[in-house]
Order: C-alpha cells, then structure tokens, then sequence
C-alpha cells in the first residue's frame, strides 16, 4: 500500500464548494448505511471517513463532521486535498479526531490507518474519461473490505446530484453497487438535469447501444407517461415515474423511503 510521503497523484482542480452542498449525500449515506459510520468490529475500529478533495475550504468536511458525528461521536474525519494552500487553510480547523492532509488519489494515511468510507464529490467531473478507472483502482487498496465510496457530481447548492456508490470487495477491488440520483425538489423535476450531473465514468455515454442512454431514454417516457401526478406534487410525480421506469425492467428501489425524499437508486 502506498502512503504518506508519496507525491499525490492528481491534478489539482476548481475548488469551489458552497456551504451544506453536500448536506443530501451525507443524509443519503446515513439513511442508507449509518452502520457504516458507527460500527467499530475488527479493523473498522477507528477507521476513517475521508472526504476527498474538499475545495478550497474545509466546510464540506466539518459539516460532514458535525453531521456524522451525530450517530458516532468519535468518529475520525480526514479531508484530503492536492492543493497545498488549501491544507493549509484547513490546518486550523483540525483537532484531535479532524485531520488535513495533502495527497491524492494516493491516500496520505499513516501505517495503521484504515478507511471506512471515502466521499469524493466534484472531484473527478474535472479529469478526463481516462483518469477514471485509474483512480478508482487506486483508492480501493486503501478502504476495508466492506466499505463504501461515493463518488459523484452535484449542481454548484447541491439541488441535484448523482453518484456511484461502490462497495469495497475482495481482492482490492470495487463493486458497482448503484447509481444515486437525488434532487430536493427547488428547481422541479427534469430528468434531463440528471444527465448533465452524471459521474464520469457515463456522462460522456449518453449514446444509442449504452445502457446510461437507455436508462435515460425510458426514465424521460416514465416521466412523461406520469405526468398526470404532478397534480400530487413533485415528489408523487418522481415516485410514479419511477414505478413506470421499474415496470420497464430497470431495478430501481422503489422503498418510499428513498422516493418520498427525492433519491433514485438503481441497483447495477
Ligand atoms: C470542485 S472542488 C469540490 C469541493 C467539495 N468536494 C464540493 O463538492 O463542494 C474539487 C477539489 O478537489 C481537489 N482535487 C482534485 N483532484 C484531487 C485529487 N486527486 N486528490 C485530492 N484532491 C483533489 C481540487 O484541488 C479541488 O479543491
């Protein structure tokens, strides 16, 4: 495993960022897995969650911080950024269980740090379709067998945002376990917003013979067949066309759960 002293690899990016633009992905994940953030058997005893490229401020990570630290007080944070400025003015803000480092997607982890959780948002949007595979290769040496990394693009407030949700197996490597589409609703519900947000390894698929493409195609002819419900609301709306995009053999969770609070998942 590579670590610490190692030149981050990467290339450093934008680092704009909005307070609580994240504020949905972290719900996302407590709703989803909050064991994943609490449990503490094995190696997961005082694992990390690592915030990856974090912008030019720290305040994604000590929201999420704050956030997480709801179901696990002593949860250990380490944000990561390529931008030496950037740790820097993130260095003030960390304490004994708040952490800072400059690296990439190489983790700057010490010996016997391990990874519980990794979220990289607006991170990878910035680096060629090419750099994908890499990267992803590369972080999944350093998170326990069992983890999870969202990985995804959000809108500038995070209205909108979609993500890869990927688990951690055997040998070293991930498995793709659904696309995460989520809006709160503010700006209506256009699945064509979607596919502008799309994570990298598909925004630059949307073309006849891909499976994101027709996955598009009939999540736009399942909103239009149900457009009727809009009389309900927006999100009776999203949950109507998603029953439909089901019916047409795409294997979305249809839990009122996810629906009801404006998250698609489709399970890969
Ligand atoms: C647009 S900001 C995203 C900030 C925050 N995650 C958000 O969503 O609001 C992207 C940040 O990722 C950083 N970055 C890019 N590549 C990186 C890498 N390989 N490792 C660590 N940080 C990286 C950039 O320096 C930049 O600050």
């Amino acid at each position: 495993m590579k670590r610490a002293s190692q030149k981050p690899e990467g290339k450093p990016t934008r680092g704009k960022t909005a307070d609580n633009r994240l504020r949905r992905v972290d719900n996302f994940v407590l709703l989803y897995e909050s064991s994943l953030l609490t449990r503490t058997d094995g190696l997961f005893a005082d694992s990390l969650f690592v915030d990856l490229g974090y912008g030019f401020d720290a305040r994604t990570t000590l929201e999420s911080a704050a956030r997480f630290r709801r179901v696990n007080p002593n949860l250990k944070i380490l944000g990561v950024e390529i931008d030496k400025e950037r740790v820097e003015a993130a260095l003030p803000f960390a304490d004994d269980k708040t952490f800072f480092r400059l690296g990439g997607f190489n983790l700057p982890l010490k010996p016997a740090e391990r990874v519980r959780l990794i979220r990289a948002f607006n991170v990878l949007r910035q680096y060629e379709e090419g750099e994908f595979i890499p990267a992803y290769e590369q972080l999944a040496e350093y998170i326990l067998p069992g983890g999870l990394m969202v990985e995804g693009t959000s809108t500038p407030f995070g209205n909108v945002w979609a993500a890869n949700l990927v688990r951690r197996v055997e040998p070293a490597q991930w498995s793709f376990e659904a696309l995460v589409f989520s809006t709160n609703f503010h700006a209506g519900f256009e699945v064509e917003e979607f596919q502008t947000i799309l994570p990298k390894n598909y925004i630059h698929r949307i073309v006849k013979g891909e499976n994101i493409f027709h996955f598009f195609e009939a999540w736009k002819r399942s909103a239009a067949e149900t457009a009727h419900a809009k009389t309900f609301g927006l999100k009776q709306w999203f949950s109507a066309a998603a029953g439909v995009l089901a019916q047409k053999g795409f294997n979305i969770d249809l839990h009122k759960k996810w629906l009801g609070k404006g998250y698609l998942i489709w399970r890969l």
